[in-house]
């Protein structure tokens, strides 16, 4: 591609409809920001790249950095037009073409901006459309075409009339412009509108009155032109970059059962004959190696799974690295910096962060294991907690080869288990274990000889001399009453006992 091309991005907008205190651009579908979305598919263009920005210029400005976009600052907003003046002083001497891009229209494709420069080149005109025909054309401008098919105006649903609004081809707000014949034009253009901006649209009519040419080219697939104006358009473009991320992964050889219900990050890889169940997120720079299970409920971010990998139910794992035939869950948390070397196995309600659990080592229940090493094949307990913080540091654990920590142990750390020791169950270790030792770290047991029958003969005792007062106390009651109510009535003093 020569290097005579711009790309400007419109992105100063704040969105009023989308009712966000966040720039329109920086709403995300499909995992990345709109405006992201937009500058990776100019990029193989290698022209060069300018992004408009205005409403939360900082934030914009800091999205578009990474892909070496210089930015121009529009404020007030004064319409998409204005925004291409204010572009103007920033775009290069050398440039003669440049693709206009709204910074809200995420779905369009290299391809598709190649071919639309093609189009202008070859059919020598001053500007060319981006185009597409909907079913449903509302809130678009409409293109108004001569009979020689070129475009005569774009108009604005609400300066068009009504035969005009019955036009299904639609601006989709990308063009090709020869900024030679776009600035003479612009410059007349004034904001007649409801909106009293000036409106970059306004330049077709502008460059036809001079009698330049300008063309159409009709996107593939009308869904390419999305602009997410509103929640519902967003959700949109959301809904279609997954089903599409998803269908590259079955495309190659992956399994998903339900793809409308999975979450995958543009950058995640899976490799083929791994499995996606149902209702899991894969999201960041996530890598999955083949033969994997990923069960339902599960999100992993940032995380490397090499082979056999099995992950089950509502496990979640975030920049964890699971070495081949890891098995994981259900309902596991595996935090930063957790790594699960081959065989190794943590089960439901462990937590694990900073860790490495070796080769074989299980983890099956409800433990917390924090800056922890375990050597291979040892086994942890259900209960095991790692002390590793005292309110101010965080100490490391270190568990050797084949050490049994029995349940409910507490490791205060720092310390060390040394290979193939036992830990008793319900132990509060605070102390260095040396290899093949035992380690008993809790009160002693007392058996009292038959203190629980000579407690049970105390209550049965107890219980019967209850009973018997309660029958002495119930003849006296039925005695005083043959008697009849005492002179001073009814429910006189209450004679005293016998
Ligand atoms: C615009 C087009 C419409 C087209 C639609 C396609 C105009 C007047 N209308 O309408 O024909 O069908 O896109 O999606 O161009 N922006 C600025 N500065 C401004 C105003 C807007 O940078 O002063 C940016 C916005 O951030 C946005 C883009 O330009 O990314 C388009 O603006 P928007 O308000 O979304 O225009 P639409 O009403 O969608
Ligand atoms: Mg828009």
């Amino acid at each position: 591609m020569p290097k005579d091309l711009a790309c400007v991005i419109l992105a100063a907008g704040k969105g009023t409809r989308l009712k966000s205190e966040i720039a329109k651009v920086l709403h995300s579908a499909g995992g990345r920001t709109l405006v992201e979305h937009v500058i990776t598919a100019c990029l193989p263009l290698e022209g060069e790249i300018l992004t408009v920005v205005g409403h939360q210029a900082e934030s914009v400005t800091a999205a578009v950095a990474p892909f070496k976009s210089k930015t121009v600052l529009q404020r007030p907003q004064n319409g998409t037009g204005h925004a291409m003046l204010i572009a103007r002083a920033a775009i290069s001497a050398k440039a003669r073409l440049a693709i206009v891009l709204p910074g809200d229209a995420p779905l369009i494709r290299t391809e598709t901006l190649i071919a639309l420069i093609e189009a202008h080149r070859k059919g020598e005109a001053a500007a060319t459309v981006l185009t597409a025909e909907l079913d449903d054309p509302t809130g678009y401008g409409r293109i108004v075409r001569k009979k020689d098919s070129s475009v005569a105006a774009i108009v604005e649903e609400k300066s068009a009339t009504e035969a005009q609004r019955k036009i299904r081809e639609v601006n989709s707000g990308i063009y090709c412009f020869s900024l030679e014949h776009l600035w003479p034009a612009l410059a007349k253009v004034r904001p007649e509108n409801a909106h009293h901006e000036l409106y970059l649209t306004d330049a077709v009519a502008e460059l036809n009155k001079t009698g330049k040419r300008v063309l159409a080219v009709k996107a593939a697939s009308a869904r390419e032109i999305l602009g997410c104006n509103t929640r519902a358009e967003l959700a949109e473009a959301d809904r279609i970059f997954r089903a599409l991320k998803a269908a590259a992964l079955m495309d190659a050889g992956v399994t998903i059962y339900l793809p409308e219900t999975v979450l995958i990050d543009p950058e995640v890889e899976v490799e083929s004959d791994s499995v996606i169940e149902p209702g899991v997120q894969l999201l960041g720079k996530t890598r999955i190696g083949p033969h994997c299970r990923i069960q339902s409920g599960s999100v992993l971010t940032d995380s490397k799974l090499e082979h056999h990998v099995l992950v089950r139910q509502h496990s979640i794992i975030t920049g964890s690295s699971l070495s081949a035939g890891a098995i994981v869950g259900p309902f596991a948390r595996l935090r930063e910096g957790t790594e699960l070397l081959a065989g190794a196995r943590v089960g439901n309600f462990v937590e694990v962060k900073k860790s490495t659990l070796g080769e074989g080592v299980k983890a099956m229940h409800l433990s917390y294991l924090g800056d922890l090493t375990v050597g291979r094949e040892s086994n942890i307990g259900a209960g095991t907690i790692t002390c590793n913080y005292d309110g101010m540091k965080k100490y490391p654990t270190t568990i050797g080869e084949r050490v049994f920590v029995g349940s409910d142990s507490a490791l205060v750390a720092p310390v060390r288990i040394g290979d193939r020791a036992y830990i008793a169950a319900g132990s509060t270790v605070t102390d260095d274990v040396p290899a093949d030792a035992l380690a008993i770290a809790r009160g002693c047991q007392v058996n009292k000889e038959g203190w629980a029958a000579e407690r049970r003969r105390r209550m049965a005792e107890a219980a019967a001399a209850s009973a018997e007062q309660k029958v002495r106390d119930g003849n006296n009651l039925s005695k005083q009453k043959s008697q009849g109510p005492s002179p001073k009535g009814k429910r006189g003093k209450r004679s005293s006992r016998p």
